[in-house]
């Protein structure tokens, strides 16, 4: 580790949610025979940026660039990273509240990046998102039968006179009094308003749910009650989630598949035990080392945090090669000319580093020279034949370059 990371002793304990989920449900964990429910490839949202006078485009910021994910039937994807990243811009793509600039998102043989609005609402149904705020997304001056029957008007799902009966029965599965379908938003506590904004997004029965920080907004103890519930519902209804989160403690319980963003790009992508017990990339390294809850496993035993230098670049104009170059503790000069390729490195997991390593061995040499056809340096090497694989393809292939064997891996 160089001068550019300060180890300082860790600070602000709180108390834990995994202590508080543990006693009553286990984390979820990963059927890797499930087959694929979403598929996005290379999906990219650049948001221009127009001048006010004119409205000429002067710049994009690049929100999401080049993303690629799988989530499988009932299963959990985390999406974790810091503020700005481009996360909920993911999520809402999924959900189509942007069309992307580019890419690919396939659910029920649909891509979901090309159709149409009109080809899109049928869909919707399938397809639907719990937002952050509990208090801003429900609309204060509707009744909770309202908004909780809302999706089944506008779908129309069930009979009239029959959508009530359903609203109840939503309320009573969230864990709510069915007889306070006329309250408003603003006689229930944050937690029971987050459990009305699910029993919305439940209404049509979705396959896909995208939770957006769902419990963020909460105190921990009603943290581990929503999360519970959550579980329960996708137990029960065999929902699968892509869940954004701050949180790294709650993701570790719910998702048993992680996803880390930076500036707009994936880092790191594996399984629970690739990316809490065993990161290889510096920035993975450094959000887990951050967390009292899971820094033991990520960090190997050390106390220490890892606290990154400087501010997130900006999206507009991202760093050139890497871009978490400038904050990385162990950037070098390849890391500026070239990005590097989300290599797989064992059998659910995936890292985009030309070091990569546990934490304190990262190799000296760049593992990626030879396959991008450069020396150490990043400069091109006359003799080298540079891979031609290299675009990143979502989910794992049977076979990886297996780090500690430098050979190829097979499942
Ligand atoms: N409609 C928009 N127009 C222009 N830029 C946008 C728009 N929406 C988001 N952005 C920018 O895209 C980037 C990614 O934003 P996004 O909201 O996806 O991040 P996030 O990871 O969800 O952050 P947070 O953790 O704070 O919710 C940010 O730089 C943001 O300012
Ligand atoms: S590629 Fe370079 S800058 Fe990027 S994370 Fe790896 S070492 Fe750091
Ligand atoms: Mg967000």
């Amino acid at each position: 580790m160089t001068e550019d990371a300060t180890i300082v002793e860790p600070g602000e304990e709180r108390e834990s949610f995994e202590e508080l989920v543990k006693h009553t449900h286990s984390a979820n964990e990963l059927d890797t025979s499930a087959p694929p429910v979403l598929t996005v490839e290379n999906l990219r949202m650049y948001f221009p940026i127009k001048t006010s006078l004119m409205r000429r485009t002067v710049g994009h910021v690049q929100a999401v660039d080049g993303v690629s994910f799988v989530v499988p039937k009932g299963g959990a994807l985390g999406l974790v990273g810091e503020s700005g990243c481009g996360k909920s811009t993911t999520g809402q793509l999924i959900t189509r509240l942007y069309k992307p600039t580019g890419g690919s998102m396939t659910f029920e043989g649909h891509d979901l990046a090309s159709i149409s609005n009109r080809e899109m609402k049928p869909l919707r149904r399938d397809v639907q998102m719990i937002f952050q705020d509990p208090y801003s997304s429900l609309n204060p001056r509707h009744t909770v039968g309202s908004i909780v029957g809302a999706p089944l008007r506008v779908h129309d799902v069930v009979p009239k006179n029959k959508t009530l009966s359903r609203v109840q029965e939503l309320l009573e599965v969230v864990g709510l009094n069915p007889e306070h379908y006329n309250r408003y938003p603003n006689e229930f506590s944050g937690g029971q308003r987050q459990r009305i904004g699910i029993a919305r997004a439940l209404a049509l029965q979705p396959k896909l749910m995208v939770a957006d920080e769902p419990v963020s907004a909460l105190d921990v103890s009603i943290q581990a009650q929503v999360i519970n519930l959550l579980q329960d519902l996708q137990r029960e209804f065999d929902i699968a989630f892509l869940f954004i989160a701050h949180d790294l403690a709650v993701v570790r319980h719910f998702c048993p598949e992680v996803a880390v963003m930076y500036l707009g790009k994936i880092v790191e992508i594996g399984d629970r035990e690739s990316i809490y017990a065993n990161a290889h990339h510096p920035y993975t390294q450094a959000l887990l080392s951050a967390v009292p809850d899971v820094k033991q496993a990520a960090t190997g035993g050390r106390r220490e945090r890892i606290r990154l230098t400087g501010d997130v670049p900006s999206p507009i104009d991202p760093p050139s090669g890497c871009r978490f170059r400038t904050r990385c503790p162990i950037a070098q000069e390849i890391c500026a000319r070239h990005e590097p390729p989300l290599l797989q490195i064992g059998k659910r997991h995936k890292v985009a580093c030309h070091f990569p390593g546990r934490l304190g061995e990262h190799p000296r040499e760049p593992l990626t020279a030879r396959l991008l056809g450069v020396d150490a340096s990043g400069q091109p090497d006359p003799g080298a034949s540079p891979a031609t694989d290299l675009v990143e393809q979502p989910g794992y292939a049977d076979t990886w370059f297996d780090l500690d064997g430098k050979t190829i891996g097979r499942a």
